[in-house]
């Protein structure tokens, strides 16, 4: 069976989650990373009720040992690698404490360092797909998100010199911006009275935005796309 590993897996109603059940439906056998296991196990449980195959690693994704010990569980059929960590971190750059910029960066880019070099290393001779999660943030900067911005954006060029440097080696490199707020936990339950004023129709359906993962996924080698944007109807962008 080949693996798929997803990083940034949290709530059953977020996009790492609902990554790791659709792949898990395509016959992929998924290993879920993220920092907490209770939500990982309900990931895994869901997976395993739909019929697929799942396990669930904690793995903090700025960790180089982390990263390597979860590709190391992956065996030696890896086909997909999705880098889906990465939380927003709002402030003001005057205001804003030099370990909570390092912070940002560590999650956003470093981590996607880590992963991405792992996945690359581990991939065989028929190569694999990498694929990282972007927003808003990875195509410009804007006031109070100095962090979040520097991080993402960093991230996506780090990703296209990914794609630029093996992809003759079989390595499908994908960028997801995701522009806008996504509708899954994170937003309803973290931000309700937000996500009561966006209403369903203004936040971003977390399965449209996994139709797109799995799109750049089964792309042919002779039409390859390296970014897709995904956004509401009602996006100022
Ligand atoms: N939410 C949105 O509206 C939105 C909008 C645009 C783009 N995005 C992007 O979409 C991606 C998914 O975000 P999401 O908010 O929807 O969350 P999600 O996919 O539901 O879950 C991501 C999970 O990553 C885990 N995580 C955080 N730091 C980690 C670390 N250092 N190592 C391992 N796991 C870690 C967190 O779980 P634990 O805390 O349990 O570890 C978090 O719940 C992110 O890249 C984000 O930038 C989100």
């Amino acid at each position: 069976m080949r693996t798929a590993i997803v990083s940034g897996v949290g709530p059953l109603e977020g996009l790492g989650a609902q990554l790791c059940l659709r792949f898990a439906s395509l016959g992929l056998h998924v290993l879920a990373a993220g920092r907490t296991d209770s939500k990982l196990q309900a990931v895994v449980d869901a997976i395993k009720a739909a019929g697929g195959s799942g396990q669930a690693v904690v793995a903090d994704a700025t960790s180089e040992a982390d990263t390597e010990r979860l590709f190391n569980l992956a065996g030696d059929d890896l086909a997909l690698a999705i880098y889906n960590t990465g939380n927003n971190t709002p402030g003001r750059i005057a205001d804003m404490s030099s370990e909570y910029f390092e912070n940002s960066w560590r999650v956003c880019c470093f981590g996607g360092f880590l992963f991405g070099r792992a996945a690359i290393q581990r991939f065989g001779s028929g190569g694999g797909t990498l694929i990282f999660t972007g927003a808003s943030a990875s195509l410009r900067g804007r006031e109070n998100f100095g962090a979040f911005n520097s991080s993402k954006g960093a991230l996506r060029n780090l990703a296209q010199a990914m794609a630029k440097e093996y992809g003759r080696d079989g390595v499908h490199v994908g960028h997801v911006v995701v522009d806008g707020p996504i509708g899954g936990e994170k937003i309803k339950k973290g931000l309700p009275e937000y996500a009561a004023k966006l209403g369903d129709e203004g936040m971003i359906n977390i399965d449209g935005i996994v139709d797109g993962y799995v799109y750049l996924y089964q792309q042919p080698r002779q039409a390859w796309s390296f970014e897709l944007d995904v956004r509401t109807s009602l996006e100022k962008w």
